[in-house]
């Protein structure tokens, strides 16, 4: 490898380190059990991390639910009847491989490790076609180069022949086949180097409990490995008494957990997470226009929050879950790397089918335009907060050199999900500044989050509202007590004007639009 590939990925992981770090220094996301020292995957959010996770499940709710008068919010119950899990396929189904090296003791998923090593192999077709691209310039056709190059096409060639064995290896659960390909590509242990492993073997990511007060009279229950199914049970009640006419949808936010055979990256990958869900029910052969429009509609929730383009792409999947007929992700470039942020599956009518079948009862829609009775197909959206919360917070944080040899950790978070909108701050703690700067806050506290705060200098303060991403703070001085104005300063310019105290609020409204 390259010395400056190395360079750059120490780099992005440095990044995630200062991320977590930060995130703990400046109350967004502790560790949970902390003092106990912690739970594996598992993540408290703290005073600041629960505002701006607030803030981006309301804007989600907002461009989702306010903005769409065929689609409503439910909130259902974590806990489920079991037969929910047998009908949706997650007691058969919902199952990772996994298999352990022998001598680092860590275990991996099965499939993973040959997605990582298909993934090397995409690398090396894609350095191919930037070297070609260099090469020829502005006559570069990439097609007809990806089409020729007996590299190219050898490379191809080799992920074929694996994805035609891996995939029907994972459809048919056969683990022999999938420990059988690690051992035919040399797949070593990312930690150790050793190809020892241990079988594959199928993992259930289910966490199951005991609902009931008597041992013998207990039932086995899950914990939600999705928040979809709560949507799936009560969609006739919800189509009945919102009066709702096809194609609508039904979202909801809330806890999902998932056993997760290899936890890592931080609050990527958590074994408690919240997701944010929409099932949009429409009419069987309607279903790919709309998985079509919910793709754009969704990257257009995450371009209108200011990220650029290029951190996101689409990756449309090959292998598809046991529910969907048509699947993507929407993909977001974290420090390790593009990785899945939200889910778009066409579902088709597997799960209301399921449920039909499970439940013994009728789960169809009278279609009155087309005056007959079916069982509807469902388009989701999936995304996880958490990430969106990881994503957001990777883009947002900045260091930044000032001048005089000074620097700056900044948040630079879209002002509509910083924590805090506005601080106000007292020049000094006398001569009556602090209440009139208290009497400047309560005038703004109704509409937005603000934050008081005397001790320090103005510099700290301003340094610490950085860190949390607040986009103003308001400084009352001795000026402000002779003609009513204050100084506002701006979290990304820094750029400080003298403004009159009531022009404050709609300032800060402003910037809130965009
Ligand atoms: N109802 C469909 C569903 O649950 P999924 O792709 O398994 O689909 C949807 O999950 C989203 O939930 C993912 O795109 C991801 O953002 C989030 N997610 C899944 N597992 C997660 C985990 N262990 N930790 C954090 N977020 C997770």
């Amino acid at each position: 490898m390259p010395n400056h590939k190395i360079q750059q990925m120490a780099t992005n992981e440095d990044l995630l380190k200062k991320i977590i770090a930060h995130a703990k220094e400046y109350g967004f996301v502790f560790q949970s059990s902390e003092i106990y020292d912690g739970l594996s995957a598992v993540y408290d959010y703290a005073q600041n991390g629960a505002e701006l996770k607030k803030n981006i499940r309301d804007y989600w709710w907002k461009a989702m639910v306010q903005m769409h008068e065929n689609i409503v919010g439910i909130d259902s119950a974590i806990f489920m009847h079991p037969t929910v899990w047998k009908a949706s396929g997650h007691v058969d189904a919902f199952n990772d491989p996994m298999i352990d090296n022998k001598d680092s003791k860590k275990r991996y998923r099965a499939d993973v490790l040959v997605e990582d090593f298909l993934a090397k192999i995409e690398a090396k077709i894609t350095k191919e076609v930037t070297k070609a691209q260099k090469r020829f310039g502005d006559s570069f056709d990439e097609k007809q180069f990806r089409e020729t190059n007996p590299r190219v096409l050898a490379n191809v060639k080799k992920m074929d022949d694996i994805k035609e064995r891996l995939y029907p290896a994972m459809d048919n659960n056969d683990m022999d086949a999938i420990k059988a390909l690690i051992e035919d590509l040399g797949i070593a242990c990312p930690m150790s180097g050793s190809r020892n492993w241990t079988e594959v073997r199928q993992f259930n990511l289910m966490f199951n409990t005991q609902m009931g007060s008597t041992a013998e009279g207990a039932t086995e229950i899950f914990l939600r490995p999705e928040t979809a199914q709560g949507i799936f049970v009560n969609y006739l009640n919800v189509q009945k008494t919102g009066r709702m006419k096809i194609p609508f949808g039904i979202a909801q936010t809330g806890k999902a957990f998932r056993n997760e055979i290899v936890a890592r990256q931080f609050i990527f990958r958590m074994r408690e997470f919240e997701q944010m869900e929409m099932q949009f029910f429409v009419r069987p052969g309607e279903e790919m226009k709309w998985y079509e429009y919910w793709k754009e509609q969704r990257m257009q929730w995450h371009q209108s929050l200011g990220i650029p383009i290029e951190k996101f792409r689409f990756h449309d999947h090959d292998k598809l879950a046991h529910y969907a007929n048509a699947a993507a992700d929407i993909e977001f470039e974290f420090p390790m790397g593009f990785k899945e942020l939200e889910g778009i599956h066409s579902r088709t009518d597997f799960d209301l089918g399921a449920h039909e079948e499970f439940s013994g009862k009728k789960l169809r829609y009278h279609d009155p335009e087309l005056n007959e009775s079916y069982v509807p197909y469902v388009v989701e959206t999936s995304i996880g907060l958490d990430r969106m919360f990881l994503a957001v917070m990777s883009h947002a944080y900045n260091e930044e050199k000032l001048e005089g040899g000074n620097s700056r950790v900044v948040m630079k978070l879209p002002p509509k999900l910083a924590p805090y909108k506005v601080a106000v701050f007292p020049l000094t703690k006398k001569d009556g500044l602090p209440e009139k700067a208290r009497e400047i806050m309560d005038g703004l506290k109704m509409d937005y989050m603000c934050f008081y705060e005397e001790k320090d200098t103005i510099g700290k303060r301003y340094r610490r509202h950085d860190a949390i991403g607040t986009p103003y703070c308001v400084t009352v001085d001795h000026q402000t007590l002779e003609d009513n104005t204050v100084t506002i300063r701006e979290r990304d310019s820094m750029t400080q004007e003298r403004v009159a105290i009531d022009k404050v609020s709609g300032i800060v409204a402003e910037r809130l639009k965009s």
